[in-house]
């Protein structure tokens, strides 16, 4: 597909625990078109966050290949470009405020200047947080936080989110909140999403929906 902007084919993951093979994923084919939202669901250990970390190129499969944008190379320099990522945990640096949060995402990739500052600035102002970009982590709830995640993987403008349980440690209500958030950043700036996902509301809100199931697209 000439628009596809991820490309992952015959993904075998197998872990050695022990004496133990643990069969995750079984060739997992997956094409993803630009400006797509899909989500994935699947039972606890099905291996839906060890796809995503292969797809992130944060993994090597044991076989299979991924290519983004049609190229091969997920080396982490592209990854900083091409891709943001938003866990479960948030992953905030604690140190950080709000704002050198956001912007620590463009530090990675290059040079931080007047315009990049007021990028983070309108970045954290659209997910609500004008009033809190120089609040620390802890002073932040935990779907402000989340909000502050979203406005980091945004930064470099990626073609590509990737989102495992965005809302895995959020209330319901602000775990809506912040996919109705997610969802239409995405929309607004034809960005791709790929959403991993308990929640089947939050599911049925992306274009395609994908389960993992004994190790494959059901
Ligand atoms: N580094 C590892 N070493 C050994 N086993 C692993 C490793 N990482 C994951 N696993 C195993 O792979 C399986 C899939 O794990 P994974 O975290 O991908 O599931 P998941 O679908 O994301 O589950 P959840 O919904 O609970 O987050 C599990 O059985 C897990 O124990
Ligand atoms: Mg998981």
């Amino acid at each position: 597909m000439s628009n596809s902007i991820l490309n992952a084919s015959g993904i075998v993951k197998t872990f050695l625990s022990g004496d133990r093979r643990i069969e995750v994923l079984r060739g997992v084919n997956l094409d993803v078109a630009a400006g797509e939202s899909i989500s994935i669901r699947g039972e606890s250990g099905s291996g839906k966050s060890t796809l995503l970390h292969l797809l992130a190129g944060l993994d090597a499969p044991d076989a299979g290949t991924l290519t983004w944008e049609g190229s091969p190379d997920t080396g982490a320099k592209r990854r900083a470009a091409f891709l943001g990522i938003v866990f479960q945990s948030f992953y905030l640096i604690p140190e950080l405020d709000a704002l050198q949060n956001v912007l620590m995402a463009r530090r990675i990739v290059g040079h931080i200047g007047s315009a990049e500052r007021d990028r983070a600035k309108e970045l954290l102002k659209r997910v609500g947080l004008a009033e809190r970009m120089d609040h620390l982590p802890t002073q932040l709830s935990g779907g402000e936080r989340q909000r502050v995640a979203v406005a980091r993987a945004l930064m470099n403008a990626p073609r590509l989110i990737l989102a495992d349980e965005p809302t895995g440690n959020l209330d319901e209500h602000t775990g809506s909140a912040v996919i109705e958030l997610l969802l239409g950043l995405c929309r607004e700036t034809g960005t791709t999403l790929v959403l991993v996902t308990h929640n089947a509301d939050h599911a049925a809100k992306c274009g395609r929906q994908l389960v993992l199931r004994e190790g494959r697209f059901a």
